[in-house]
């Protein structure tokens, strides 16, 4: 039997084995690349203002992206906890995106609006203050370093040529929203807008 020779036959049975699996992946896999549908927008979602756009860069800076995701999988448990999973279109406009991978607290996907500014600030200056079981550490300097607006508007310049859909006059007045800030206070913007695009989108699973 013909099967019988290709069960016998290592070489040829792996070589057909990878071909298979090849032709598989590549089903999956190339259509996203041509579809467009993952850099396509939900209709709900708007770029970061330049405060929050600055908070999200220090949200980098300081590695907040180690101990927290940013990415609902569609998992009942996780859906229950943090809302409507994850989806690519919210993500359309991250540059780059901040999904992480490691939980060492909470994911951060949808905590916009779960707290006030005053828990963050009181947060963010001594997290034990709130929780007093949290490991997470502490940030001060936040609240002392004071942001100037000088690359604001060309950092939106650069996001538009990557897509996202900045207006001049966005760009005009980026560095003057941004200039006499606290890194805090832009931290905690961009906290606080985490997910409400999201809003109305669909109710999950
Ligand atoms: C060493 C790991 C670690 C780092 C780094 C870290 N966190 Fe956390 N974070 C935690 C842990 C653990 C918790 C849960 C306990 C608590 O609420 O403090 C937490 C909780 C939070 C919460 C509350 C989430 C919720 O749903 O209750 C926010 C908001 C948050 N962190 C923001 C930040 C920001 C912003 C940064 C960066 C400036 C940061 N974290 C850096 C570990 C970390």
């Amino acid at each position: 039997m013909k099967h019988d020779a290709l069960e016998k036959n290592v070489g040829l049975l792996m070589a057909l084995i990878l071909i298979c699996v090849s032709f598989g992946g590549m089903v999956q896999i190339f259509p996203l690349f041509f579809g467009g549908e993952l850099s396509k927008p939900i209709p709900t979602l708007k770029p970061l203002s330049a405060v929050q756009l600055e908070g999200r860069d220090i949200y980098i800076r300081e590695g907040c992206a180690v101990c927290h995701t940013q990415m609902v999988r569609p998992l009942q448990f996780e859906t229950a906890r943090y809302g409507h999973y994850s989806v690519a279109g919210e993500d359309a406009y991250e540059h780059p995106f901040l999904w992480g991978s490691k939980r060492t607290g909470p994911d951060l996907a949808r905590v916009g609006g779960r707290y006030s500014d005053a828990w963050h600030v009181a947060h963010l200056m001594d997290p034990r203050s709130v929780v007093p079981v949290s490991n997470m550490p502490a940030y001060p300097w936040l609240f002392e370093n004071t942001l100037d607006g000088a690359d604001t508007a060309q950092k939106m310049r650069v996001l538009r040529t990557l897509g996202v859909p900045y207006t001049d006059d966005d760009i005009t007045g980026a560095s003057e929203a941004v200039a006499g800030v606290t890194e805090a206070q832009a931290l905690i913007a961009y906290l606080q807008n985490l997910g409400l695009d999201m809003r109305g989108y669909g109710e999950g699973p």
